[in-house]
């Protein structure tokens, strides 16, 4: 290990005090049960390239649930455990010092091999080394491993090039299966190369093309997980370009589209909160909102069975399909609905029940001023607007109750969105003569 630095300092300047103490009673008690102990995985890329996270991956050579009943034994808190993947979680305990500056629990993981029998099976489990625990990863910058316990604290452990390929500015996989045996690697790889300006290896280039095809057997689930992540992140619109450009897009979903409008709509507004009156992150429940509003706008100019095709791909939550869904069936109307009175245009769009972010999407796509005007309008005024008069009213006059009600007072209405009627008066003298009628 001569000649890879240590990095104890580095770790004290990145951690947070509370963070560290945690891991240096983690570390205490690894030394103690002498277990070798390693930070694994992005952290220590990130601390080695100057930008450090705050999650640590631990992965202990030996038992890790031994550590985490050891800890318990010792501090208190909550353990769950598999057996089978020799892995825990210890849960802090609520008074444990400076808890809430703390993560809730900390994963405690067995160094382990992993061998698929066949692709696309549940792997089999062995315990293993360091070294090959970090041959099961996807790419050499993520397989460093900072060692921690006793003596060894802050050593660099770099078995399989990782550094090299850091310093290179190089994606590169561990073995020409990497692709095959998780496809959602390919969807990694141009996250990882276009986050941090790196490139990905030639070689590893034509296993991605290669393996491009497999893509279209990955779950909607573990597809639309790697697509929120890069939608999560700043350089999204870089990354989803590349993805395009290597056809990985495309092997999601034929239809998947993309195009200098869709980058220019992503850049612009899913990071600004939508101002108040458009409602437009209502119903979203736990769906955060930029990621809802990347999605719409992402999808919204397809014609509406291809844009629910790609949600039922994706996996997209029920409420969000529904909401993309409804922008794009509004977005192909709009040119026809463009030149209805006022009254059509809101009665169709209540009776598509299209509002909050459908409508949104479909505002800040636009590019027609009259017609973005007319939307607002719709959102801010139109959809609120009643006739003065009431069912109430209509049965004081004596109109048998029916389907007749709503036929008048849907006209009231029209005639006041048209602006056909503009006083009570005016909409007294209507309703006389609409009762005549
Ligand atoms: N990993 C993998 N194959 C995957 C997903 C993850 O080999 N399909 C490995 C990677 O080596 C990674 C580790 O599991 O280092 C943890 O995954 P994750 O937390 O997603 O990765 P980070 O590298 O921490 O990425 P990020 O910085 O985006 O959180």
């Amino acid at each position: 290990r001569s000649g890879l630095p240590n990095l104890a300092e580095r770790l004290e300047n990145a951690l947070p005090a509370p963070r560290l103490r945690l891991l240096k009673t983690v570390i205490e008690t690894a030394t103690e049960m002498r277990l070798a102990l390693y930070i694994v995985g992005g952290f220590v890329r990130d601390l080695l390239i100057g930008h450090p996270s705050l999650d640590f991956d631990l992965v202990a050579e030996g038992d890790a649930i031994a550590l985490g009943k050891a800890l318990q034994a010792r501090y208190g808190g909550r353990l769950t455990s598999h057996k089978r993947f020799g892995t825990a979680k210890w849960f802090l305990p609520p008074d444990y010092p400076q808890a809430e500056a703390l993560p809730p629990f900390l994963d405690l993981i067995s160094a382990r091999a992993e061998y698929y029998t066949h692709p696309t099976a549940l792997p089999t489990v062995e315990r293993g080394s360091i070294k090959l625990d970090l041959h099961r990863r996807d790419f050499t910058l993520n397989t460093l491993a900072l060692r921690l316990d006793g003596p060894h604290y802050g050593e660099l452990h770099d078995y399989w090039g990782g550094l090299n390929d850091l310093q290179k500015g190089v994606i590169r996989v561990l073995h020409s299966l990497s692709f095959v045996d998780d496809p959602t690697r390919m969807l990694r790889a141009v996250r990882f190369e276009q986050r941090f300006g790196f490139r990905i290896e030639e070689r590893t280039l034509e296993l991605l093309t290669e393996a491009t095809p497999l893509l279209e057997r990955v779950s909607g689930d573990r597809v639309r997980h790697e697509l929120d992540h890069i939608l999560d992140e700043s350089r999204s619109i870089p990354m989803l370009e590349r993805l395009h450009e290597l056809g990985l897009l495309q092997a999601i979903h034929p239809d998947l589209p993309w195009d200098a409008e869709v980058a220019r709509l992503l850049d612009a507004y899913p990071h600004n909160p939508p101002p108040p009156e458009w409602e437009a992150e209502r119903g979203l429940e736990r769906i955060p909102y930029p990621r809802a509003l990347a999605y719409t706008l992402w999808l919204l100019r397809l014609p509406e069975d291809r844009a629910l095709s790609i949600s039922r791909r994706l996996k997209i939550p029920r409420r969000l399909e529904v909401i993309i869904g409804h922008a794009a069936r509004l977005w192909n109307a709009l040119p026809a609905l463009a030149d209805l009175p006022p009254s059509r245009f809101t009665f169709t769009l209540e009776e598509w029940h299209i509002r909050g972010l459908s409508l949104y999407a479909c505002y800040l796509t636009l590019k027609d001023e009259a017609l973005r005007a007319r939307l607002r309008r719709y959102q801010t005024q139109w959809r609120h607007l009643r006739a003065r008069t009431t069912g109430e009213d209509l049965k004081a006059r004596g109109l048998p109750p029916g389907p007749l009600y709503r036929r008048v007072l849907r006209s009231l209405r029209a005639a006041w969105l048209d602006g056909k009627i503009s006083t009570p008066e005016e909409e007294r003298a209507l309703l006389e003569r609409l009762l005549e009628e």
